[in-house]
């Protein structure tokens, strides 16, 4: 018997079912079965694409073709060396926010004048660092850390590259935890500040003045607030200019969303990237190089969580299919109410396992320990999951938080996979402890 497998191209391209037996399809990502996958490593476990993150990358290159650009990848978003690698060999450029982040993307082969340096917080140690090994930009965020670079720059005989990350107060319409361009949010530096500070580094000997840059928030499902925020970028830009000071680029940040669930592929398929990225290069005067700094919208859609379901749970009105992924493993659910979608590695076929609304839920000691509610499932114990949408900010933000092993990463190609982080062991966790 044959049925409608589920369409999952219109969130991730790369993922699709197969029928193996008459009775059974499996999930494909790429030509690698899954459920294989996670048998051979284990679960949980991250598996991403590199056809996705490649086309992913093009789409930006094609957009800004005719226009001096940098694509700068944030590392934060998933900063996995070998994700790293692919991207360098694929000419990115990196976004990066610590010491640690740089070192990765310096340890890669990436040389420190290919990155942008951003956040609001920089040590003295860390801003050192980044000097002197020729960082391409410091985003500076607040006047302190202005008057620090300077210093520090002098103390060392070095001239700092810098950009003021200005905050243009625009709504990004997205949640309000990672939402960075309001007056109210700690980021950036008001334009009226930010217009004496430029004066004030123009006539700096160790101070550089590279360009401006600017990041109003993140998933942002509506590309008008990144036009309105790129305007008064450039307005600002055209204002320096008039009192003799240069501007090479402007940085617009990262933001463009990905889906996670169906209703949200529609809305991506209406963001027209075309229209976006016309309107760019035609605001952005051409002597001007337009930077980007995007992520999530690089590699989210590329990843999925494998897990497995330990036991199946009804509980008054509620079916909890317990799995062995968590809070720990995948936090965003339980941070930002995010909704991931989440389908069966294997679709049954036969009536023998009935079809249920499932609350999906780790096994840590959180009520707030969920992946997913009203999930709509045909599964038995023993049966594998994938979370979909999960190559941003997903590893990277996991924990070991009730002493759980963070999980491996495979990162595949066609019918190939490659083990890029093994799982972790009980000694890998305890490693820096000590009894005293
Ligand atoms: N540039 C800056 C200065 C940023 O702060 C960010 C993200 C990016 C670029 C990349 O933005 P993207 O293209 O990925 O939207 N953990 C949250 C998202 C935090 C966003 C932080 N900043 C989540 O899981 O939704």
């Amino acid at each position: 018997m044959r049925f409608m497998l589920p369409n999952l191209a219109n969130i991730t391209p790369q993922l699709s079912y197969q029928y193996q037996q008459d009775n059974c399809a499996v999930l494909y990502f790429e030509q690698t079965q899954l459920k294989q996958l996670a048998q051979q490593y284990g679960t949980p476990l991250f598996v991403y694409s590199t056809q996705h993150i490649a086309d992913s990358l093009s789409i930006y290159n094609q957009g800004l073709a005719n226009h001096k650009h940098g694509i700068y990848y944030s590392v934060k978003v998933n900063s996995n060396i070998h994700i790293l690698s692919l991207l360098h060999s694929l000419g990115a450029k990196f976004d990066v926010v610590s010491k640690g982040e740089l070192q990765r993307v310096m340890y890669v082969g990436v040389a420190a004048k290919n990155c942008v340096f951003a956040g609001v917080g920089k040590t003295q140690d860390e801003l050192l660092f980044a000097i002197q090994n020729d960082i391409g930009c410091i985003n500076v965020e607040s006047a302190s850390e202005l008057y620090r670079i300077s210093e520090l720059a002098q103390s060392i005989n070095k001239i700092a590259p810098i950009s003021l990350r200005i905050n243009p107060n625009i709504d990004p319409k997205t949640h309000p935890y990672i939402s960075t361009g309001l007056q109210e949010n700690k980021f950036g530096i008001l334009t009226k500040e930010a217009y004496e500070l430029y004066q004030w580094a123009h006539g700096q000997p160790n101070l550089e003045i590279k360009g401006i840059s600017c990041h109003i928030g993140s998933q942002l499902l509506d590309l008008s607030p990144l036009l309105q925020a790129a305007e008064r970028v450039v307005e600002f830009a055209q204002s320096l200019q008039e009192i003799g000071i240069e501007i090479e680029h402007v940085d617009f940040g990262g933001g463009i969303g990905i889906s996670y669930q169906q209703d949200e592929s529609e809305k991506i398929a209406q963001l027209d990237w075309q229209n976006y990225f016309s309107n760019l290069t035609r605001i952005v005067p051409k002597d001007i190089a337009i930077h980007i700094e995007p992520g999530r919208s690089i590699v989210g859609n590329g990843g999925v969580l494998l897990t497995q379901v330990q036991y199946l749970k009804k509980q008054g009105e509620l079916d909890f299919a317990i799995v062995d992924a968590a809070m720990n493993d995948l936090i965003r659910p339980a941070l930002y109410q995010a909704d991931h979608q989440v389908v069966e590695l294997q679709q049954h076929v036969n009536d023998s396992v009935a079809s249920k609304k499932f609350t999906v839920v780790g096994p840590v000691c959180e009520t707030s320990d969920f992946l997913a509610r009203d999930k709509e499932l045909k599964i038995r114990e023993g049966d594998y999951l994938a979370m979909l949408s999960a190559g941003a900010y997903s590893f990277c933000m996991s924990s070991n938080y009730n002493s759980r092993l963070r999980a491996a990463e495979v990162l595949i190609s066609g019918e190939k996979n490659t083990l890029i982080r093994k799982r972790e062991t009980f000694e890998n966790m305890i490693a820096n402890e000590r009894i005293t």
